[in-house]
């Protein structure tokens, strides 16, 4: 049986595939379809599902929340939507005087919102009791480890060979180090508070980041640590809910690019993310527009994914260092 066809811009005449080719088609075919047909009803059921927030903010008591990284971007966004859905916070940055500036903006907009600071330097390193100090005497179900990206001070789109031994440590400290440390610390106190709920914050960059390859790694730790945590909490009988999510440009202080639909602001994000708590998978994306741009990247053979990712690197280096000059 003959097809008509179009290559190089030339209308021709070919044939169907041999029956090998056309048995591999259809087994990929079989497997393939159903797999995007549930993918995609799964997704536009979570649409009409309701986040599972609520399960986390218990009747009679105070419930806080940890947000690290929650002077600025993505964290501070964070910090005021559980403002809004009548979460205590405890506010996580390095710099007091920036940290008490955005305690007070909480402050006017949420008089009923009790707030605590806590200073640390999540590129430094951290005992135990330092980490637990911070939630002492509270209700904590619910722990956001946000604070990541890359050390100040430099561009953040460095090749690896020209990146310090100092450099390379910050940046896995910032992102992995502090993060799982402060989980470990703070484990007991959720599992007595549970049911309750750790988000860890990862980045699209998983999947493939010239420039930033030890941040895009730590991020890939973020996603099997926590895959692993949720089943590791799920076997010992804890009610503690595990997300990894995944997250695509936002405008925020790191990165300067302007507001778009696939660069929501950093509140956008946070909202999105509570919006869909306990939907969908461990590792999930909650703002739809990123999770098209996943999920169109995934289909990609390397080949293209490459020359893909490469260009939307060069691209956004550009975004953001126009950014930069415009804030500045
Ligand atoms: N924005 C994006 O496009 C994007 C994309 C993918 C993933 N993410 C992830 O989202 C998370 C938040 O990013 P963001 O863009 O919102 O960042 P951001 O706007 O730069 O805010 C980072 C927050 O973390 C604090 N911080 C930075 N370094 C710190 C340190 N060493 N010790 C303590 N606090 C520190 C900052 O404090 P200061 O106010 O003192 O600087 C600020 O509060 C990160 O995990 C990042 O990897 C972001």
């Amino acid at each position: 049986m003959a097809v008509w066809s179009i290559f190089e811009g030339k209308l021709s005449i070919s044939h169907f595939p041999s029956q090998p080719t056309k048995n591999l088609h259809t087994a990929l075919g079989n497997f393939t379809i159903p797999y995007w047909v549930l993918h995609s009803i799964d997704n536009i059921l979570n649409g009409f599902r309701t986040s599972k927030l609520h399960r986390f903010k218990h009747p009679d008591v105070e419930n806080w929340a940890l947000v690290t990284g929650a002077s600025d971007g993505i964290g501070e966004g964070f910090a005021h939507e559980l403002a809004e859905r009548g979460f205590h916070i405890v506010l996580h940055g390095r710099n007091p005087e920036k940290l008490q500036k955005k305690q007070a903006l909480l402050k006017t907009a949420y008089p009923a919102v009790k707030t605590r600071l806590w200073i640390a330097d999540a590129m430094q390193d951290v005992s135990k009791e330092e980490l637990m100090e911070a939630v002492r005497g509270l209700h904590l179900t619910l722990l956001i480890n946000n604070v990541g990206g890359l050390p100040p001070g430099v561009d953040p789109y460095i090749a690896l060979d020209d990146q310090s031994f100092g450099h390379i440590d910050r940046t896995v400290h910032m992102n992995v180090g502090f993060a799982t440390k402060l989980e470990a610390a703070l484990l007991s106190v959720l599992s007595e508070n549970q049911p309750s709920c750790i988000l860890n914050i990862s980045s699209l960059a998983t999947l493939g980041s010239p420039y930033v390859s030890v941040y895009a790694g730590s991020k890939g730790y973020i996603n099997a640590h926590s895959l692993s945590l949720q089943y590791e909490l799920w076997g010992r009988g804890k009610d503690i809910l595990v997300h990894s999510i995944l997250v695509g440009k936002v405008n925020s202080n790191s990165f300067s690019g302007e507001q778009a639909f696939t660069t929501p602001s950093s509140r956008v994000m946070a909202r999105a993310t509570l919006d869909n708590l306990g939907l969908g998978r461990c590792v999930m994306t909650p703002y739809l527009p990123h999770l098209l741009q996943a999920s169109a990247f995934s289909i990609l053979p390397e080949f293209l994914a490459r020359r893909f990712m490469w260009d939307a690197v060069v691209a956004s280096m550009k975004e953001n260092r126009e950014g930069k000059i415009k804030k500045s």
